[in-house]
């Protein structure tokens, strides 16, 4: 019983693995693991084809890849697939071939471990592709060395090169390796590739000569004379015609749709230069190219002798110049068979078929040796330039390995022979890596084995190669022996040694039904991909591979560089008999087989849908196919890492041992006894379904714990995010708070200063200004000033003033006139017309009354009227006698007579001339200026005064008594008017008055509660005023 790794879950998890069912059904599994039915042969093509259908081309068998070859471009290759299988695991991404070259890249450069992909198939399955896919995932996603990326590009312009010489269509490839290539990627370090080194194996040479029927030679003949300039085949005596050349007519198809040479020769062309051949190297090359077609179309005759002639001297002359060689020797070396016998060299004239079959022989002489020099050159061309590095010596070596496949045609020949082996040789040595891999995994693990049947090539291997009893052997025996030994005595010797063999067949061994499909000079071998049926034909011939001395020599002297190269004179000297050629690719295969058994090797099986090289058609049987699956082994995947997030307790990580975690785990999982197993480091698990469904379940954990994985990281993300933030603020604050700290103390220590200064200047203010006091006194100034600019008094009366300091109170005085000069000169400027007027008068009647009379106190805050009546007021008789003379004051009065003092009522009028008495419409009395002598006023509060009159003057009647309410304003503005301002008499007691002629009258005034003006019993006015300031 075989197990694979897995688990199961709830019943929720279900749901979702039918679904995954569905689309199992449709595509088939990933990983031929993971069938049912994994032994069986139609379950393994059934699922390949439900792939096939969805173009899905690549499937694994545990880690071994299996490629169909889908005969188009299916847009898979790219440099976003490159970027998509980069660093992931293998069982995470669908199945490609660039998983696989990741999956090795990334052991060589983290085990350091040397690796090598062996790429196997029949012939057409896909192998050179699957290798030059390989090669550009390296050259596309590795990093560049550091001297340049020329290595790569060397890398990849290598293959059409190795290509061009080397591959030609076939019947069952159109692009077909007629050489077996082993190629060696080195990588320094860094893991950047810096050289590479290429092992060819056994061209088919014999295609030089020869085509089957359908097939093509070496596709460089084509493209040199389809693609060549007219000027190059001039040269090299070339016609652009492939039918004029035997060597290139004998398959019948010079021209395939599929292939177009011309462009082919341009990517050679340019291949070549990138592989660093000189423009000589290139004119050298071609021209045994050339030399080869010259030598297909040499003829021969039979002289009287039957001896053979050359006839096409058109030719020889070319050749001659081709490959640099003397005519003659050429023509005699072509004829003619040198031979030392006792020492002594004799020249043996060649027959027509002799010649032949010796032009032959040198033309595949000279075309495989040029082949190997080209192998050779391109090594030298890749071989990393920088030795001497330390870098170089800890390079590890990534080889890819593009053998020809297995070929079965209608007639096989040794070459098919061959191949065949080499193929049988590889399969084996896959089968022991995978197989002893497997059943040592096994044991290691503790698992009872249960070997399932599959077929060991090791019996055909040794059928083959064993010493003395292989088919080898035999061969070279019967190339070695004395005596006449044929194609068919060999036959007859291989029925002799090998009839018991069960792989081995022929027409005698064959039973009656068999017999039929058997020819007499043919063997059969059962191969272990299928029956092939070789003719013995040329075996010998092929297989000793001989080219006549005199030939050699020839080649030798050649003046060609490339051929000097391939033909050196050691060989002539050299006496040892060659080994032959079954024998040499014998000894090489083994060799590789220690090169691959050294490298940890990684399989690509690739598998062809049809023979008829078509795309979309699904897959018929094979044969070699049956290798595919045949010898495929089943390698369960590690379960516990990958599932672990499906169990809480295996969940984020077990502490325990792995063990005891893989047993938690699938308890936890329900697996029931008989689906699983129990290694010791890994689990096995009978049922894919059970894996698949774990799969599912898996599936659906993964997205609720890559959202939970997102939130935590956007937590996280944030969290990172404020803190910066936060770290930031307090970095701020701190040094905004540093900032105000030392600026507060920066002040401090100023105020401190400041303030010891103004101490020690406060305590020496009375001495004569020193330094010490000089900042006290300063200060003392400038805040006077400040002070003042501040309390300058407001208007004329306010008095306030600051102190000043003593120093300043010179200049602070000044400053204290200043302003208020200033305040005054503002005030004037102030002030109306009518205003000023006003002022004016009030002046005068305060310089009259100021302090003399008891009422003028209270007349100052009342204002002066311009006029106490109007002019409706004044009687127009009164106007009309006064004339043109205005009016400037009129206001009433009480007149007291003189005589009786009988108050009357009466108008006074000032014009600019007169004071004019009037009772209602008559002027009673008229007193000119010039004859108003003074004015009296008591002292008291009353209202009276007299107007003295001149006493000369007779028109007047006498002084007149006389009393205003607004005694001041009348008095004020009369003196103005009279110009009497120095005249007004304040009394004291009493006032005399003219009464009229001769006779004067008194007034007597005196001080009282209330205002009584009676006529007193001595005759005078007596006067009582009210006292209303005390003096
Ligand atoms: N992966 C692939 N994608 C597309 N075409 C392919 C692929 N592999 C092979 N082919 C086609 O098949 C032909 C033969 O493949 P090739 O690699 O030469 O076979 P092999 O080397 O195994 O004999 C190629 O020329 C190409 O046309
Ligand atoms: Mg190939």
């Amino acid at each position: 019983m075989r197990y694979r790794a897995s688990a199961l879950g709830s019943d929720g998890v279900r749901v979702t693995m039918e679904s995954g069912l569905t689309a199992r059904d449709r595509v088939g599994v990933q990983d031929f693991v993971l069938l049912e039915n994994f032994t069986s042969e139609a379950a393994f093509i059934e699922n390949l084809r439900r792939r096939f259908r969805e173009n899905l081309i690549y499937t694994y068998i545990g880690p071994v890849l299996v490629s169909v070859n889908p005969y188009r471009d299916l847009q898979i290759y790219s440099r976003q697939h490159m970027e998509r299988y980069r660093g992931v695991s293998f069982y995470e991404v669908p199945p490609h071939l660039f998983a696989v070259a990741d999956t090795v890249y990334r052991a060589l450069r983290t085990e350091r471990r040397d690796q090598a992909v062996m790429i196997s198939g029949e012939s057409g399955a896909g192998k050179t592709e699957a290798t030059k896919r390989l090669l550009q995932f390296y050259a596309e996603t590795c990093p560049a060395p550091k001297r340049g990326g020329a290595v790569r590009d060397r890398l990849l312009q290598s293959n059409p090169v190795l290509e061009a010489f080397g591959n030609a269509k076939t019947l069952r490839n159109d692009n077909s390796s007629r050489f077996g290539k082993y190629m060696d990627v080195q990588f320094d370090f860094k893991g950047a590739p810096v050289g590479g080194h290429i092992l060819s194996y056994l061209l088919e040479k014999s295609r030089v000569v020869h085509q089957n029927h359908g097939e093509r030679n070496f596709h460089i003949f084509y493209q040199l004379l389809e693609g060549g300039e007219e000027e190059t085949l001039r040269r090299l005596g070339l016609e652009r015609n492939p039918q004029s050349y035997l060597y290139l007519v004998k398959g019948q198809c010079a021209k395939v749709s599929s292939i177009n040479d011309k462009s082919d020769w341009k990517v050679v062309r340019k291949a070549l230069a990138v592989i660093d051949f000189t423009e000589d190297e290139v004119e050298d090359l071609l021209s045994i190219v050339a030399s080869v077609l010259h030598l297909g179309n040499i003829h021969f005759a039979a002289d009287e002798e039957s001896n053979a002639q050359v006839t096409t001297e058109n030719q020889l002359k070319y050749l001659t110049r081709l490959l640099s060689v003397e005519g003659s020797t050429l023509r005699e070396a072509l004829t003619h068979r040198k031979i030392i016998a006792k020492g002594e060299e004799l020249l043996s004239p060649l027959n027509l078929e002799q010649a032949a079959y010796a032009r032959d022989a040198l033309a595949k002489a000279v075309y495989s040796r040029t082949f190997s020099w080209l192998v050779g050159k391109i090594n030298r061309s890749l071989a990393s330039k920088d030795v001497d590095s330390p870098s170089w010596r800890s390079t590890t070596v990534l080889g890819l390995l593009d053998i020809y496949g297995f070929e079965v045609f209608q007639h096989n020949s040794f070459e098919q022979f061959c191949i065949n082996y080499c193929n049988e040789k590889l399969q084996q040595l896959f089968i022991e890596l995978t197989l002893k891999s497997e059943q040592e995994e096994y044991e290691a693990e503790g698992i009872a084995w249960e070997p399932v049947p599959y077929f060991n090539n090791k019996v055909i291997c040794d059928l083959v190669e064993e010493k003395f009893k292989g088919i080898i052997s035999i061969l070279d025996e019967e190339c070695l022996r004395p005596g006449e030994a044929t194609d068919l005595t060999f036959l007859e010797k291989l029925e002799d040694t090998v009839k018991h063999h069960p792989h081995f067949l022929t027409h005698k061994l064959a039973d009656q039904r068999t017999r039929k499909s058997l020819g007499r000079g043919e063997f059969r071998l059962l191969h272990y991909a299928g029956e092939v049926t070789y003719s013995v034909t040329g075996f010998l011939d092929k297989n000793n591979d001989l080219l006549f001395r005199n030939l050699k020599e020839t080649m030798c002297s050649s003046k060609n560089p490339i051929m000097s190269q391939c033909f050196d004179r050691s060989e002539l000297s050299d006496k040892k008999r060659p080994e032959t050629v079954a024998t040499q690719f014998k000894m090489s295969l083994l060799q590789l087989v220690e090169i691959l058994q050294s490298k940890e090797p990684a399989y690509v099986r690739c598998i062809k849908p049809n023979d008829a090289k078509q795309p979309g058609r699904p897959l018929p049987r094979s044969p070699g196919q049956g290798a595919a699956w045949g010898g495929a082994v089943c390698i369960p995947p590690p379960l516990v890492p990958r599932y672990k997030s499906l169990c809480p307790e295996t969940w984020p990580s077990w502490a325990g041992r792995p063990q005891d975690g893989v047993a938690v785990l699938v308890r936890h999982l329900g697996y029931k006894p008989e689906e699983y197993k129990m290694g010791r480091t890994k689990i096995f698990i009978r049922f894919p379904k059970t894996l698949f469904a774990t799969e599912d379940a898996l599936e659906l954990r993964r997205q609720s714990l890559a959202t939970k994985i997102q939130a935590a990281w956007r937590g996280f993300h944030w969290r990172q995010k404020f803190l910066r933030a936060k770290r930031s603020a307090i970095c701020i604050q701190s040094w905004w708070r540093g900032t105000l700290g030392r600026r507060k103390a920066a002040k401090r220590k100023w105020a401190a200063q400041t303030i010891r200064r103004l101490v020690r200047g406060f305590i020496l203010r009375h001495t004569p200004r020193c330094p010490e006091n000089a900042f006290f006194l300063d200060h003392v100034r400038t805040s006077f000033l400040l002070r003042l600019r501040r309390q300058l008094p407001r208007n004329v009366l306010d008095t306030s003033w600051p102190t000043p300091p003593p120093a300043l109170r010179e200049a602070s005085e000044l400053l204290r006139e200043l302003c208020v000069k200033n305040m005054v000169w503002k005030y004037c400027r102030s002030i109306s017309p009518e205003w000023k007027q006003q002022l004016q008068q009030k002046a005068v009647a305060s310089e009259i009354f100021k302090g003399k009379k008891d009422n003028y106190p209270q007349s100052v805050p009342r204002l002066f009227i311009s006029t106490r009546l109007g002019a409706d007021e004044i009687s127009p008789r009164v106007l009309q006698a006064l004339g043109s003379e205005p009016i400037q004051y009129a206001v009433p009065v009480v007149k007291y007579d003189r005589k009786g003092y009988k108050p009357r009522a009466r108008q006074l009028l000032l014009t600019p001339n007169a004071v004019v008495i009037v009772e209602d419409a008559k002027v009673k009395q008229r007193i000119d200026y010039a004859n108003l002598t003074g004015i009296s006023v008591s002292s008291l509060s009353d209202n009276l005064f007299v107007l003295h009159v001149h006493r000369e003057d007779n028109r007047q009647k006498g002084d007149v008594v006389l009393q205003s309410d607004h005694v001041i304003e009348t008095l004020t503005k009369t003196a103005l008017s009279a110009d009497r301002v120095n005249n007004i008499n304040i009394n004291q007691g009493s006032i005399t008055f003219a009464g009229g002629p001769g006779r004067d009258g008194t007034i007597d005034f005196t001080p009282g509660s209330e205002l009584v003006i009676t006529k007193a019993k001595n005759g005078h006015l007596a006067v009582v005023a009210p006292r209303f300031n005390s003096r």
